[in-house]
């Protein structure tokens, strides 16, 4: 174990004391003034923070660590009880909190919330166009019943886990048809991806791709590129079928080109190229979970290529570690600088963000032999 993976990792351990204290069983999304901005627990981001809690838990047995994952859990069971209030990121907030409480502690409560999360994920599907649909309405005339998003690919691991806990096949196929969905749509020749899909839900039929959190339709989001390496490394480890392996590797490709020597991605790789800087903001999130990504990817392939994956997803937590770190500066709550969240929206802008904390201390903790991922 290298010294600079022993001191990232206690700096996550100091920080995430401090946060356990002043955040506690709350929802923190993103930073301002050196503090985390706490959101309702129906927020996509909800499961974050616990998954950091258990991550830090699961090396120092610390029993404050683990009360607060699980009051942050029991807060968000009144979401399981209504299936307007929940959507796909159902994947995303009860992986990281009731299955990776499951998968540590083995606590039974835990896994029927989890097994009740995959069945509403599960019932989201539609069987005409194979995909699972993304979001209910925002406003009252939306119509949102055939929206996939690339971030979805994250969402499939709890279906993978229900279908490997109970034995029932159903969950894992219908996340493998989905997987399949997004492969063929979403994939550009090049690697990179487009955001968001919509679907005819009635026939199944592609209506029109669209930009979502990109720059515009044919930009390449970075964080999006860094949900399908992880995604479909993720879907591969479940399904073994290949095609979700060389999908991941053909979008590793083109994130790893496109970080052009720099240190952490820019928040889309195909900005407007008039030299103006207005647009030119970094993502760090997108690092942390690329790095997450290829450092599964790399157990998967050939000796070579399994060597180019882990060096690149070390090299990158390393310079998140160095550069973005906030280390020596016990104010503030983020622990890494420099994560774009919504440019298009102009919301949370060159800030620290929780998921890209929680897949820095992913990625570390890994690094640091830690063997059991949660999704
Ligand atoms: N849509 C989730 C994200 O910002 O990555």
């Amino acid at each position: 174990m290298n010294q600079w993976q022993q001191d990232a990792w206690k700096f996550i351990e100091q920080k995430t004391y401090i946060n356990n204290e002043r955040i506690g069983a709350g929802f923190p999304h993103s930073v301002k003034n050196k503090h985390y901005v706490l959101e309702s627990p129906q927020w996509w981001t909800a499961g974050f923070w616990p998954g950091i809690l258990w991550r830090v838990y699961l090396k120092s047995k610390n029993e404050s660590l683990r009360i607060t994952a699980e009051n942050c859990e029991e807060k968000m069971d009144y979401l399981l009880n209504d299936v307007e209030l929940v959507d796909h990121d159902l994947g995303f907030m009860w992986t990281l909190t009731s299955v990776a409480n499951y998968k540590i502690t083995g606590n039974s409560k835990s896994r029927k919330r989890a097994l009740l999360a995959a069945n509403l994920l599960m019932a989201r599907f539609n069987v005409k166009g194979n995909f699972i649909r993304a979001w209910n309405p925002w406003n009252k005339d939306d119509d949102n019943r055939g929206v996939v998003i690339m971030d979805s690919m994250m969402n499939l691991p709890i279906l993978y886990w229900a279908s490997e806990e109970t034995g029932d096949p159903r969950f894992r196929n219908l996340a493998e048809e989905h997987a399949k969905t997004v492969l063929s749509n979403f994939v550009r020749e090049d690697g990179s991806i487009y955001h968001t899909v919509i679907f005819d839900p009635e026939t199944g039929e592609v209506v029109e791709k669209t930009g979502g959190q990109g720059f515009d339709v044919n930009s390449a989001w970075s964080r999006g590129c860094a949900w399908a390496i992880y995604g479909f490394t993720l879907s591969y480890k479940y399904t073994k079928n290949v095609e979700m392996l060389n999908a991941a590797k053909k979008v590793a490709h083109y994130f790893m080109a496109n970080m052009q020597g720099k240190k952490y991605p820019l928040w889309d790789f195909r900005l407007p190229e008039d030299g103006s800087i207005k647009y030119r903001y970094p993502d760090s999130s997108a690092g942390a979970i690329a790095a997450c990504g290829l450092l599964l990817l790399s157990k998967y392939v050939s000796e070579f290529e399994a060597e180019l994956y882990a060096d690149e997803g070390e090299n990158m937590l390393k310079n998140l570690y160095l550069e973005c770190a906030t280390t020596g500066d016990l104010e503030e709550e983020g622990l890494l600088k420099h994560g774009t969240g919504h440019f298009m929206q102009q919301k949370n802008l060159d800030v620290p963000l929780i998921y890209g904390d929680y897949f820095f201390v992913e990625g570390i903790s890994i690094l640091n032999n830690e063997k059991m991922l949660f999704w």
